[in-house]
């Protein structure tokens, strides 16, 4: 393709990185390498890679692939989604502060209560939908800000521009660090909007099909990269190459998933929306949502992810569902559904969710692509053997 011309976001999920000029045999498919070691021609001279741990080709080809899709540099991958956190922390020192979204990933909130007062780190807990507030929590030994957006499970979104453009014109030493794991770069382009990182769950939307769990960091800075390709190998924190080909694989049909996802998900929340038994519906492209306006300015589209509230037995709801299989984790093809304040929340201390509202009547729902009037046929039957 001639340089001149910019690549639409499907044909950089299916060609960057996989030019097939750069293996010999010209495979189409990136080849799968699962050796652990590679030759050297003398000593210390190897062809770009030597050890498994420190770089593989097969990881090279989704990172690669990551980077572009969301208009990176570098794309990095771990072992999973808290294990790109580990590797995050590792740009910060002992005695430095994190300001973190209230509403995030129960494992998230976990990992900053629990696992980094250890190492002399500490987070405040703010409202990030408050620029304001949020910002107002900004202390002089704050060197990283911590956005999920939209948030899990509420679904409430923070104005990233906004609070990048705030921080950064008086404390351009904060990294600005988003989660955009709920939505993708299909929908939201974090690094466009000002940040300095985007973070995922690869596990989830990104690879799509429940089989993978992994995670990644991008960046367009250099001295993040550097820093994390030395965490990466020096603390052990790698993906599988089978693991990489997989989710490589499955970054080929990620906009198709996600403009299906987006489809089901709407239709899904505007029938709760007008459900008897229901009585309120978290997404973010809905018109009642209070920051309905941030979401079309901010984001192109939402996934699958609805949350709602309703008057019935949660665990009857839950256990009459036929489509939608009860279980944690969401984004991959099957329709799934959860209670968060036992499942997925249960780590977030009992009166923060009761604070946020993450209570036993509150549902996450992860749509699939199954079709369309089955899903809405199952949640009506299982919301109405909800109150028997
Ligand atoms: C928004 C979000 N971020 C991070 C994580 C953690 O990712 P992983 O389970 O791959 O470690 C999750 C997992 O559910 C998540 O939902």
């Amino acid at each position: 393709m001639p340089t001149n011309v910019e690549e639409g976001f499907a044909t950089k999920a299916i060609h960057a990185g996989q030019d097939p000029k750069q293996w010999k045999h010209g495979s189409v498919v990136p080849p799968l390498i699962l050796s652990t070691t590679f030759e050297q021609d003398a000593p210390g001279a190897h062809r770009g890679y030597e050890y498994g741990r420190s770089g593989n080709p097969s990881r090279t080809c989704l990172e690669t692939c990551l980077a572009a899709l969301e208009n990176g540099k570098h794309g990095l991958v771990f072992s999973s989604g808290l294990g790109t956190m580990t590797g995050l922390m590792t740009l910060l020192e002992s005695g430095d502060h994190i300001v973190c979204g209230d509403d995030v990933y129960g494992g998230t909130n976990r990992f900053f209560q629990r696992c980094m007062p250890k190492q002399n780190i500490k987070a405040s807990f703010v409202d990030a939908c408050n620029t304001k507030e949020f910002l107002a929590a900004v202390k002089p030994n704050t060197k990283m800000i911590w956005i999920e957006s939209p948030t899990n499970p509420l679904l409430k979104l923070a104005d990233i521009k906004a609070i990048t453009e705030q921080i950064k014109a008086t404390r351009p030493d904060i990294y600005v660090v988003v989660d955009n794991t709920f939505v993708t770069c299909y929908f939201q382009k974090p690094l466009d909007l000002g940040a300095d990182i985007v973070m995922y769950s690869l596990t989830k939307y990104m690879n799509g099909h429940s089989d993978v769990i992994m995670g990644a960091a991008i960046t367009k800075r250099d001295d993040i990269a550097d820093m994390l390709r030395f965490s990466q190998n020096a603390m052990g924190i790698v993906s599988s190459p089978f693991d990489c080909a997989l989710v490589n694989r499955s970054l080929k049909t990620l906009e198709l998933r996600m403009q299906q996802h987006s489809k089901n998900g709407l239709a899904i929340a505007k029938f709760l929306e007008s459900h008897p038994l229901v009585t309120k519906v978290l997404h973010p492209y809905l018109p009642s949502h209070p920051q309905h306006e941030l979401a079309l300015r901010q984001m192109s589209g939402h996934s699958g992810m609805v949350s709602f509230y309703h008057t019935g037995n949660s665990a009857k709801f839950l256990k009459s569902l036929r489509i939608f299989t009860l279980a944690e984790s969401l984004g991959g093809y099957e329709s799934l559904a959860e209670l968060p304040s036992v499942m997925t929340h249960s780590s977030v201390p009992e009166d923060e969710r009761n604070k946020l509202g993450i209570n036993d009547q509150l549902i996450r729902l992860s749509v699939g692509l199954e079709t369309e009037q089955d899903l809405i046929a199952d949640l009506d039957q299982a919301l109405k053997a909800s109150t028997q």
